[in-house]
């Protein structure tokens, strides 16, 4: 069992590169199994989610083999088998993935029900809308989902509520589906487009990720390609909180600054200077920092992955801020935790309201899910003491080397294994 320990209150400074997106990089490794042929993806992130996902893939068949640390061969040409089993997949969210590439390819899949981090429900209902609306059967016995289809027909798909997944799971489904494919209030973020991005390196053709309409118009064949994910846009962000709330100075690179807007917005009003060059953004948090209202929002609106960390930086600002979550029913489990370490937060429902105060106090805390992890990191960064955080496994699912990152930019932070 391994803890994250930080002795807190020491300014960030210096730079930080960052790493490709993890939710980029989940669908990517699944979506690559459509190519029937050879796909090396570059910039994969060094996390366990990507690890799960190559056995997982392995285990169908495919050939898979790590070049160097981030980037990964995947040979999908002798796949034998369109069954994902719960052992290999129980961990991840993303495991739905596999249901949508494998129905592409072969008109069948069956794939254990996802897991993930645990902050409330997390239906499917509009991934399974939208491939039954290709023409798929789908039903659900004892935790499998079996999917199947004689051929996959494209429609319109108006889905009810935004979602990632969904308008992922059915890009994948839809590539060789016949005709046109339309995908009405799609999600827009960044990963959605990367997803496009690599589906068209690959010959298919989409047209319109990153609006609310897509458009997949079904294609005959697939081929290998050569692709880099996107950086990962809330590891960016995490490293601009935790520059802010140590009142550091930090160069965060390797980004694109425009997925980072809204934050950056965010920052600003705090009182924080954040300029952006080509691929970086700076964040200076020389002054005092006042506190914010923030709603989250699908893209480009303030992203739910970053309200803890958020939560976090207003807990230690000058004045009440108030956090509304939009997108998930359940996501402040996490402040049970961040109060240990004096957090002054009070919540109804969705909305968590921040007293900022100038004295966390260090203490034993427990990351609940990923991104409630990287929030009482940040909290233990600007804690007088000592934090201990276990339950670190969660971190390690979202980030890449953590502690090195941190310690590069002058954090007392260690992992320690007992
Ligand atoms: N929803 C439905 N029905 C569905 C799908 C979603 O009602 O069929 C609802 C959800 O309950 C939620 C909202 O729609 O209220 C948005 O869910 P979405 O489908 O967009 O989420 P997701 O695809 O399961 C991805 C990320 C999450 C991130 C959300 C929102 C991956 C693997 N996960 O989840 O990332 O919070 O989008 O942006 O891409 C994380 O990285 O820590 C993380 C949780």
């Amino acid at each position: 069992m391994s803890q994250i320990v930080i002795h807190g209150q020491k300014k960030l400074v210096g730079d930080v590169s960052i790493s490709g997106a993890k939710n980029a990089a989940v669908a990517i490794i699944p979506a690559a199994i459509i190519a029937n042929d050879i796909c090396v993806i570059e910039n994969l992130p060094l996390i366990e989610d990507v690890t799960i996902l190559a056995e997982a893939i392995k285990k169908i068949g495919a050939k898979c083999e790590f070049k160097d640390q981030h980037t990964l061969i995947i040979d999908s040409r002798n796949i034998h088998s369109c069954y994902a089993d719960y052992d290999s997949i129980k961990k991840i969210r993303a495991s739905y993935y596999l249901l949508g590439a494998m129905l592409g390819r072969f008109k069948k899949a069956e794939v254990a029900m996802p897991g993930g981090c645990n902050f409330g429900i997390r239906p499917i209902d509009q991934h399974i809308k939208g491939l039954e609306a290709l023409g798929a059967k789908i039903s659900i016995e004892h935790g499998i989902i079996k999917a199947s289809a004689a051929k996959l027909i494209g429609t319109n798909i108006f889905l009810d509520v935004v979602s990632v997944g969904a308008t992922i799971n059915i890009m994948l489904a839809a590539v060789f589906a016949q005709g046109v494919t339309v995908i009405e209030n799609a999600a827009k973020e960044p990963h959605v487009v990367d997803i496009a991005n690599f589906l068209n390196m690959l010959g298919a053709k989409i047209k319109g990720a990153g609006t609310d309409v897509i458009r997949i118009f079904g294609v005959e064949k697939l081929h290998g390609a050569q692709y880099s994910i996107i950086p990962d846009q809330i590891e960016a962000g995490t490293y601009m909180i935790a520059a802010a709330i140590t009142n550091g100075n930090v160069a965060v690179h390797n980004i694109i600054p425009k997925h980072m807007d809204s934050l950056s917005a965010k920052l600003r009003e705090m009182n924080c200077k954040v300029e952006e060059g080509d691929d970086f953004i700076k964040v200076n948090a020389s002054k005092k920092l006042k506190s914010v209202n923030v709603k989250t929002m699908t893209y480009p609106g303030f992203p739910t992955d970053l309200q803890p960390q958020m939560t976090a930086l207003l807990s230690a600002s000058s004045g009440v801020g108030i956090i509304t979550e939009t997108v998930w029913e359940n996501r402040f489990q996490y402040i049970s935790e961040l109060k240990r370490l004096g957090a002054n937060i009070n919540v109804d429902n969705r909305i968590a309201i921040i007293n900022g105060t100038q004295n966390l106090t260090g203490s034993q805390v427990c990351a609940t899910d990923l991104r409630a992890g990287a929030a009482l990191v940040i909290a233990g960064l600007a804690a007088k003491g000592k934090t201990q955080i276990s339950n670190v496994k969660y971190i390690d699912r979202g980030y890449e080397q953590i502690e090195k990152k941190l310690n590069l930019l002058g954090a007392d932070i260690k992992r320690v294994t007992e």
